[in-house]
């Protein structure tokens, strides 16, 4: 049966994103990051404040997806100002990874990025984390440029861009 994916309206549901986003950050990025890097970032990007923000002040979106009712993923995007579709996160739960979730939740963003006009989705990736970069070449990703930004504290994202003309 096909994950149900929602776009996400409510604070109740952005609040479960959150705390699924802090479980699967601290589970996936281990050994990619410092666990001191993975606290930092899910404070910063990932806590419930900063999606709100997000949402209210730089068009994000975000998307849950349950399978069989079980809230195990989400992903957020964003269109930006010129062309471009901007794939801000796409996570899923250890357990149901490697069933074809992933290539529904990537359809869904590549049909949100059509229904804004956009010819293109983008998104950065860790650059060692090689089976997230596998999948999106795979789902038709390139890469186009790399990243190296600063997010304070002393810690910097080293990042790989990768693009999907639709
Ligand atoms: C990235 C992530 C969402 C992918 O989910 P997944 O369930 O593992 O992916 P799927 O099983 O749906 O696979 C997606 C597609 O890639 C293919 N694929 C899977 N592993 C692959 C690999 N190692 N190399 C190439 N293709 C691969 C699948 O066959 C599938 O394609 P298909 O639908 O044409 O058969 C998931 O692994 C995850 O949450 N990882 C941790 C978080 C993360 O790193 N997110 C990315 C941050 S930028």
């Amino acid at each position: 049966m096909a994950a149900e994916i929602i776009k996400v309206k409510y604070l109740p549901e952005l609040r479960a994103v959150a705390n699924l986003a802090d479980q699967i950050w601290h589970e996936c990025f281990l050994g990619i990051i410092t666990e001191g890097q993975i606290d930092y970032m899910v404070k910063k990007f990932q806590s419930l404040d900063a999606m709100i923000k997000q949402i209210e002040e730089q068009k994000y979106s975000y998307f849950a997806v349950r399978d069989d009712g079980d809230l195990c993923g989400y992903f957020a995007v964003k269109p930006e100002e010129d062309s471009r579709f901007f794939l801000s996160k796409l996570y899923l739960r250890r357990d149901k990874r490697g069933k074809g979730i992933a290539s529904q939740m990537l359809g869904r963003v590549f049909e949100e990025a059509r229904r804004h006009g956009k010819k293109s989705v983008y998104l950065t990736v860790n650059k060692y984390n090689d089976r997230a970069i596998d999948i999106y070449r795979h789902s038709g990703f390139d890469v186009v440029d790399e990243a190296v930004t600063d997010i304070g504290e002393g810690y910097v994202m080293d990042d790989f861009i990768m693009e999907h003309v639709l």
